[in-house]
C-alpha cells in the first residue's frame, strides 16, 4: 500500500514536473535544413545566414561533419538525425549504434550544441518494414549517450507523420493507428522514461489540399476566423481556429488514448510551399508568407493549444532553402524561406514576434563600392566575386537586367551586394580589401533589382514592417499573462453554428 502510494506520488510528481517544465520553457522556432540543392551553399555560408537571421535552432537530416563543424561555437542548438537508410544497422546492433554516437555526437559535443537526435524520419508510415527495430534503435542510441554521460543534454526521439493519427478531428477522439500499438506503446514508454518528446510533422497544407474544399483556407493558414467558422470539438466544446492546433491536440489525445499524458509535443516540420504546379493553386508566395508569419507569431506568443494553453509547442519550419533538385510536384522544391544565394523567397511580416528572422524585415542594408576606390582593385574584386566568390553574375551580361550602366563600378556594386547577401550579410563580407562599404540606400534601378532589395514589389516580397528586436526568451509573456484562445463569448450561442461540415 505504502509502495503503491509512493508510486502514485512519484508518478504525479513526474507528470507535473514534466508538464511544468514544458510550460516554463520559452518556445522556440527552428528551421529544417534540407540539402537537395544543385548549388548547396558551403556550411560556413549556411551558418552565416543562420546567424544573420538569428535562427538559433536547426534540424539536420543527417549528422554531416561539415555542417556540425561549421555550427561549432555558433550559439545555435542542433538536432541531428539518423537517416532512415542507417536505421536497420543501428536497430540490429548496439555496437553499430555506439559507433554512430561516437563518430557523430561525441566527436562534436560540446563545441557543437547538439540537443536532440531524431532517429529515423516518419519510419512507421514510409518504412513499415523497419517498425520492429525502431524502438531498439532509439534505445541503443540512448544507451550509447548514457555511456558517454550525454543522455541528460541530448534527447532521443523519432519523427511521426501526422497521418499516423487516425480520426484526428475532433481531436478528443484521435488515436494512433491501432495496428501499430505494439510499436507505439514501448516507444511512448521510452519517450516518457527518458523525458523526451513526441516529434510530430504537421502539414496543414496537405490536410487542406486533401480536404477537397472542406477545410477553409484561412483555417489552414492560421488566419483570424469569425467565431462561427471555428471548428468545435463536440466532446470537449473546445473551439479550434486552425489546423495546426487541432493536429497538435490530436497528438496529445492519441497519446492519452494509450495512457501517456505527460509527453510534450515538438513539431519537427511544418510550413507552406510558395510555388506549385497548376493543380496546386494554393502554393503561393502570399499563402506561404501568411502561414509562416502567423505560425511564428503563434508559437512564440506561447499561446499553446486549446488542450494545453500556455504550453510551449516549439516548432521547426520546413525549411531553410528551396530544394531545387527534389523530385515530385513543383511545390516539393518550394518550401524554403531562402534561395541558395541567401535571398529570402519572401519577407515575412513578423512585427512583435521577437527577433527570429527579424533581420530581413529591419532596415535593409546593401554592399556597394566605396567612393573613390581604386579602379583596378575594384575590377579584381569583381572578378573574384563572380569567380571564386560564386556570385551569380548573369544579370550583368549584355542584354540582362543589370548590364546597364556598363562600367566596372556599377557591375562591382551589384556583385559585391550579391556576395554580401549570399553570405548572410556576415561580418567581413562587405570589405573586398577595403573597396566596399555597407549602405542603406537600395541601389536597384529600373528592372535591375539588387539582392536584398525590398523594392521587389512584384509579389515576391511583401510590405516590410519593423519588428521588435527584443529577445524572445526574456520577452515571452509568462503563463499568468496568457489569455486562453478559447474565447468565452463562444461558449454562448455559437455552439450550434460551430460545427464545420467536415466534422
Ligand atoms: C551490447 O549488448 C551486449 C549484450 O546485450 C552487451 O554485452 C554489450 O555490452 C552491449 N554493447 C554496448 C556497446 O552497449
Ligand atoms: C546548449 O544550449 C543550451 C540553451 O542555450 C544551453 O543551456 C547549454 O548550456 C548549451 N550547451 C552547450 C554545450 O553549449
Ligand atoms: C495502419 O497501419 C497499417 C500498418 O502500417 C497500415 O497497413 C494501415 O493502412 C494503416 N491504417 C490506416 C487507416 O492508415
Ligand atoms: C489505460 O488505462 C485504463 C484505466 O487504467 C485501462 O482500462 C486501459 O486498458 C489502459 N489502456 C491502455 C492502452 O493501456
Ligand atoms: C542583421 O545583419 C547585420 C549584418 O550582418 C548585423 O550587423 C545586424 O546585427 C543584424 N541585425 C540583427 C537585429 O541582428
Ligand atoms: C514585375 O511585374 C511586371 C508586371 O507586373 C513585369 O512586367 C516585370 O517583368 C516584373 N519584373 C520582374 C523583375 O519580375
Ligand atoms: C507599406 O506599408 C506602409 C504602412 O502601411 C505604407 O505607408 C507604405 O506605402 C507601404 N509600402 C509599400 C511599398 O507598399
Ligand atoms: C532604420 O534606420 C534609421 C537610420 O539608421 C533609423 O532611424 C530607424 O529607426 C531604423 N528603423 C528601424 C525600423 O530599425
Ligand atoms: C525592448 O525591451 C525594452 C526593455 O524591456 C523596452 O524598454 C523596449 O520598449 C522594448 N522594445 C521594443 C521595440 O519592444
Ligand atoms: C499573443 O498573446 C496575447 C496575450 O496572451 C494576445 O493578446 C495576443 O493577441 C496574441 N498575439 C498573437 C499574434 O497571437
Amino acid at each position: 500500500m505504502a509502495a503503491l502510494l509512493l508510486l502514485f506520488i512519484s508518478l504525479s510528481l513526474a507528470l507535473s514536473a514534466s508538464l511544468a517544465a514544458a510550460v516554463d520553457e520559452a518556445p522556440f522556432i527552428g528551421v529544417n535544413i534540407g540539402t537537395d540543392l544543385s548549388d548547396m551553399p558551403h556550411p560556413t555560408q549556411v551558418v552565416a545566414l543562420l546567424k544573420a537571421q538569428q535562427i538559433k535552432h536547426v534540424r539536420l537530416y543527417d549528422a554531416d561533419r561539415g555542417m556540425l563543424t561549421a555550427l561549432a561555437n555558433s550559439g545555435i542548438q542542433v538536432m541531428v538525425s539518423v537517416p532512415n537508410d542507417q536505421l536497420l544497422g543501428i536497430g540490429q546492433s548496439n555496437s553499430t549504434a555506439a559507433n554512430w554516437v561516437s563518430k557523430n555526437i561525441v566527436a562534436h559535443y560540446p563545441s557543437t550544441n547538439i540537443t536532440a537526435i531524431c532517429v529515423g524520419s516518419e519510419v512507421l508510415t514510409t518504412l513499415p518494414n523497419a517498425a520492429p527495430i525502431l524502438v531498439s534503435s532509439l534505445k541503443y542510441i540512448n544507451s550509447a549517450l548514457v555511456a558517454s554521460n550525454l543522455d541528460r543534454q541530448i534527447k532521443v526521439s523519432t519523427s511521426f507523420a501526422s497521418s499516423l493519427i487516425l480520426d484526428s478531428f475532433p481531436p478528443s477522439q484521435a488515436f494512433f493507428n491501432k495496428s501499430l500499438n505494439p510499436v507505439m506503446v514501448p516507444l511512448l514508454s521510452f519517450l516518457q522514461s527518458t523525458g523526451s518528446y513526441l516529434m510530430l510533422n504537421v502539414y496543414p497544407y496537405y490536410d487542406y489540399m486533401q480536404s477537397n474544399g472542406v477545410i477553409p483556407l484561412d483555417y489552414a493558414l492560421l488566419e483570424p476566423l469569425p467565431p462561427n467558422k471555428e471548428a468545435v470539438d463536440a466532446n470537449t466544446l473546445v473551439h479550434y481556429s486552425n489546423v495546426f492546433d487541432a493536429m497538435v491536440d490530436a497528438a496529445y489525445f492519441a497519446m492519452s488514448d494509450l495512457n501517456f499524458t505527460n509527453i510534450p509535443v515538438l513539431v519537427t516540420e511544418t510550413g507552406w510551399p510558395s510555388k506549385g504546379d497548376p493543380n496546386e493553386p494554393d502554393a503561393t508566395l502570399d499563402n506561404a508568407n501568411t502561414y509562416n508569419s502567423n505560425l511564428i507569431r503563434h508559437v512564440l506568443n506561447k499561446t499553446g493549444t486549446p488542450k494545453h494553453p500556455g504550453m510551449a509547442v516549439s516548432t521547426y519550419i520546413y525549411e531553410l532553402y528551396n530544394e531545387d533538385t527534389k523530385s515530385g510536384p513543383l511545390s516539393e522544391k518550394n518550401w524554403g524561406l531562402f534561395n541558395a544565394n541567401g535571398e529570402p523567397v519572401y519577407v515575412m511580416n513578423l512585427a512583435g514576434s521577437g527577433s527570429v528572422l527579424a533581420n530581413d524585415t529591419a532596415n535593409q542594408t546593401f554592399c556597394t563600392v566605396k567612393d573613390g576606390a581604386d579602379r583596378k582593385m575594384v575590377q579584381a574584386a569583381l572578378d573574384w566575386a563572380c569567380g571564386a566568390g560564386k556570385v551569380d553574375c548573369s544579370a550583368l551580361l549584355q542584354g540582362q537586367t543589370c548590364y546597364e550602366p556598363d562600367n566596372v563600378i556599377a557591375h562591382a556594386a551589384y556583385a559585391f551586394d550579391a556576395y554580401y547577401h549570399q553570405m548572410g550579410k556576415g561580418p567581413g563580407t562587405c570589405d573586398f580589401k577595403g573597396v566596399a562599404t555597407v549602405t542603406t540606400t537600395d541601389p536597384s534601378h529600373g528592372t535591375c533589382v539588387y539582392p536584398g532589395s525590398g523594392g521587389k514589389q512584384n509579389g515576391t516580397m511583401v510590405n516590410v514592417t519593423a519588428p521588435s528586436m527584443n529577445s524572445t526568451a526574456s520577452d515571452s509573456p509568462g503563463v499568468g499573462d496568457h489569455h486562453s484562445v478559447i474565447r468565452f463569448t463562444m461558449l454562448f450561442g455559437l455552439l450550434a453554428l460551430g460545427l464545420l461540415a467536415w466534422l
